[in-house]
């Protein structure tokens, strides 16, 4: 089945046109990497992929429904995880069981379950000052997974974060992916990051932002940094960035 159905999707700011007749799918259960430069619209995708936008034109559904505003099932992980610092981590993450109207001794248990899955355990009582940003970054990871989402949309979570902590961050979300499956939109605009990660990767081309190329990672899960086949996917993906706007085909 299909989670997301883009058609011909466009959204103009003023005289930008961040999104130019975006047209694709994702299929349930997929791994799915936009990457493209700044400006090519990767954000603006992702926010109307998550109801928090409106497209100008085209159509976007959600199995089969219009997406008309954020949805519990579908989580929501930012570059910046800006959790409340007057709350502890653990009432952070559990802010959306709150709006749910989930008990709080339920809360508390879900909570800590999925602390611990994030590499958080028994962090509940602390304060987001008290984190390294690698462990905010799973706080905010945590908030969106304690829902139990059916989609995640992922936008540049690990941007912030050194490169040692975001290669442990992959590794983390790659496990945790192989074990639920949660369809997952992440967008990066790191080449290696994508090809790491993605069973399909849509490279955006830069204002107006549109489908430039297409990529099919078949590399064999599980998968680490500096595996041979994800290198030569890698060379791929950078000759697509390397020619010139406007001669990109469509697969
Ligand atoms: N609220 C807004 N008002 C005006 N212009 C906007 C707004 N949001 C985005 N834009 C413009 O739309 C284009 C796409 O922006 P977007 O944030 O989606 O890009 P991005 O690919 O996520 O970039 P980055 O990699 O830097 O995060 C940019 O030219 C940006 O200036
Ligand atoms: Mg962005």
């Amino acid at each position: 089945m299909t989670a997301f159905q883009v058609r011909g999707l466009t959204r103009r700011f003023r005289d930008t046109v961040a999104l130019d007749d975006v047209s694709l799918d994702v299929h349930d259960g997929e791994f799915l990497v936009v990457l493209g430069p700044s400006g090519s619209g990767k954000s603006t995708l992702l926010e109307i992929l998550a109801g928090l936008q409106r497209a100008d034109a085209g159509e976007v559904r959600y199995r089969d429904r219009p997406v008309d505003g954020p949805r519990p099932e579908i989580g929501v992980v930012f570059q910046d995880p800006a959790l409340y610092p007057w709350r502890t981590v653990g009432r952070n993450v559990g802010i959306g069981l709150e709006l749910d109207g989930v008990p709080a001794a339920d809360r508390r248990r879900r909570v800590a379950a999925q602390l611990a899955v994030v590499g958080l355990a028994g962090q509940d009582e602390r304060y987001p000052h008290q984190l390294s940003g690698g462990m905010r970054q799973r706080a905010g990871l945590a908030r969106a997974l304690v829902r139990d989402p059916s989609v995640l949309l992922m936008d540049e979570p690990y941007g912030a974060v050194d490169h040692i902590t975001r290669v442990r961050l992959q590794q983390d979300l790659l496990e945790l992916w192989s074990r639920r499956r949660t369809t997952v939109v992440f967008v990066t605009h790191d080449v290696g990051e994508a090809v790491l990660l993605a069973d399909r990767v849509v490279l955006l081309s830069a204002r107006p932002g549109r489908v430039a190329r297409e990529f099919s990672i078949d590399a064999p899960r599980p998968r680490a940094r500096g595996d041979k086949a994800l290198l030569a996917y890698e060379s791929e993906v950078y000759a697509a960035l390397r020619e010139p706007a406007g001669t990109h085909s469509r697969q």
